[in-house]
């Protein structure tokens, strides 16, 4: 590229998942060269190292259009590479260098956790730890997990289906428990996903569940029956079971501690009974002092993540916290991350994707989101000051990527990663490979040397 054809306006976008890849798609059409800095070696985000990793034609296709995305010749690719209070660039740094906005796409990688008594035994997750485990995020990839024969999943939304659907048919444990806060009719999952564990719901059981429940909803205004024949229309459709785990939905039950023995190790979850309540619009589980033990080993917590909180941006609501008088607002929605102790909005940084709004939506609501965060950035950039030499801040700032020490990895080395994984899969005769370590993909890159062995 020459300077001639480099884009009027350089902007980094910070994570190269669903929302910031979109959104360096449209930022780059639009007269924009796009830094696109990853801190995994792969882009891709929760699409590569989230959804469940049979879903191979979903994960392919979607692969090929964040490839097209990468050919573009307006975006750099830097992977490897974290931005944030403890990462390689601080953005007041990143700023500082030239780029004239800045917009933050890193998910929400922080972890939600309730401050139970036991959340530090063994055999306690965040749905995080297991999806990014069986997903070959490194370092996850390689951590020990300790599944026993009883799991309850705390939460009813479709990583509570994913997690089942990994302890039903991948690792056969004996029992599933979905312990859900509220009612039948708040359950989050969509039927898609229930297909994989159908059959190996206790119908017995979810019956005297619904029972159960059946006053508590009525006295909301809710019908139970909606609720059971949501679940029980998957059943035609649902995959023949492969293991024999007994899969149960305990409702009107939220968890107040996590027993361990005496080595450390789970025994139990002790759940409190709820009721529904309406408050300000909205049904609302309220807890009531009963409480009971689920005889469990294993507890895995599915509700929700929040941003991460060493990012360097204010965090409110699990997100960061945006301007609530946005400049450049998209769709009613504002983009523009906001000092509340300030209050005033952090100069030229912009949140977009699950960073904006954490665990909210699939991969097209990212996009969505990642493309009117880029719009609300180009509507910021035609008042902004022009830059006299973008390509000589670019260039300036590639010295700094390799003063950095560490092998940072561009659009020709992920080229060689790819056609590495196609050779392994043919190897193995599998639908996809993925190398587990990070040193395993900086070798077969030419980026480090080969491990011995
Ligand atoms: C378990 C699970 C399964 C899912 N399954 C599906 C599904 O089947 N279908 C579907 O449509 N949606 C699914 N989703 C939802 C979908 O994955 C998300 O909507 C989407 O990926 C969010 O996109 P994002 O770009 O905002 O964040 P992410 O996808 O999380 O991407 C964040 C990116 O930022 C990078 N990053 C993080 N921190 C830093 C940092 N400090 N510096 C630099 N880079 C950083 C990461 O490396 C990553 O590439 C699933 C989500 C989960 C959790
Ligand atoms: N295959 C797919 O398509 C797929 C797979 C995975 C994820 N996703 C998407 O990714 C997004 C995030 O999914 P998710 O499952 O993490 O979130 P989710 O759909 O919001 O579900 C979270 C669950 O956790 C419960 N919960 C939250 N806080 C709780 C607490 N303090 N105590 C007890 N229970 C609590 C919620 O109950 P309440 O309802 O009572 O708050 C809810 O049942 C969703 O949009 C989802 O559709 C899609």
């Amino acid at each position: 590229m020459t300077e001639d054809t480099f884009g009027r306006y350089l902007v980094a976008v910070i994570g190269a998942g669903p929302a910031g890849l979109f959104a360096s798609r449209l930022l780059a059409m639009n007269d924009v060269h796009v830094v696109l800095l990853n801190r995994d070696i792969i882009p891709g985000g929760l699409a590569e190292y989230g959804i469940y990793y049979d879903k191979y034609k979903m994960k392919e296709g979607l692969r090929k259009q964040f490839q097209q995305i990468l050919d573009l010749p307006a975006i750099d690719y830097f992977g490897n590479v974290k931005v944030g209070e403890t990462g390689d660039f601080r953005l007041p740094e990143l700023r500082a260098m030239g780029f004239q906005a800045l917009l933050v796409t890193v998910g929400a990688q922080g972890t939600k956790w309730l401050g139970l008594p036991g959340e530090n035994l063994v055999g306690v997750y965040h749905a995080k730890d297991l999806v990014f485990h069986y997903n070959l995020l490194p370092p996850f990839s390689t951590q020990a997990v300790r599944i026993g024969r009883r799991a309850a999943l705390v939460g009813a939304g479709n990583v509570m289906l994913d997690i089942a659907h990994w302890l039903i048919r991948e690792m056969k444990v004996d029992e599933v428990i979905s312990v859900v806060r509220r009612g039948p009719n708040e359950v989050k999952f969509s039927k898609e996903e229930l297909k994989a564990v159908v059959h190996n719901l206790d119908l017995a059981k979810l019956f005297a569940e619904v029972e159960r429940a059946r006053p508590v909803a009525d006295a909301v205004g809710q019908n139970v029956d909606e609720a059971k024949d949501y679940i029980l229309s998957t059943l035609p459709k649902g995959l023949d079971p492969v293991s024999k785990t007994g899969f149960y939905l305990d409702f009107l039950a939220s968890p107040s501690r996590i027993l361990g023995n005496e080595q450390g190790y789970v025994n139990g979850l002790e759940i409190e009974d709820t009721t529904l309540v309406c408050s300000e619009g909205e049904v609302q589980a309220k807890r009531l002092s009963t409480r009971r033990i689920l005889d469990v080993d294993t507890v895995v917590f599915c509700i929700g993540d929040k941003v991460d909180e060493s990012f360097g941006l204010p965090v409110r609501r699990n997100a960061f916290v945006k301007n609530p008088n946005p400049l450049h607002p998209m769709e009613g929605l504002s983009f523009e991350a906001f000092d509340p102790d300030l209050n005033r909005p952090i100069d030229r940084v912009f949140v977009a994707g699950w960073s904006r709004e954490a665990s909210s939506g699939l991969v097209g609501l990212a996009r969505k989101d990642g493309e009117n965060g880029a719009r609300a950035v180009l509507d910021y950039l035609q008042s902004a000051p022009r830059l006299v030499e973008p390509k000589s801040i670019l260039d300036e700032f590639k010295e700094k990527l390799e003063k950095l020490n560490q092998p940072i990895v561009n659009k020709s080395d992920l080229q060689k990663l790819v056609d590495a994984e196609l050779v392994e899969a043919e190897k193995s005769g599998l639908p996809a490979y993925k190398f587990a370590t990070n040193d395993e993909m900086l070798a077969v890159m030419g980026l480090k040397q080969p491990i011995a062995g």
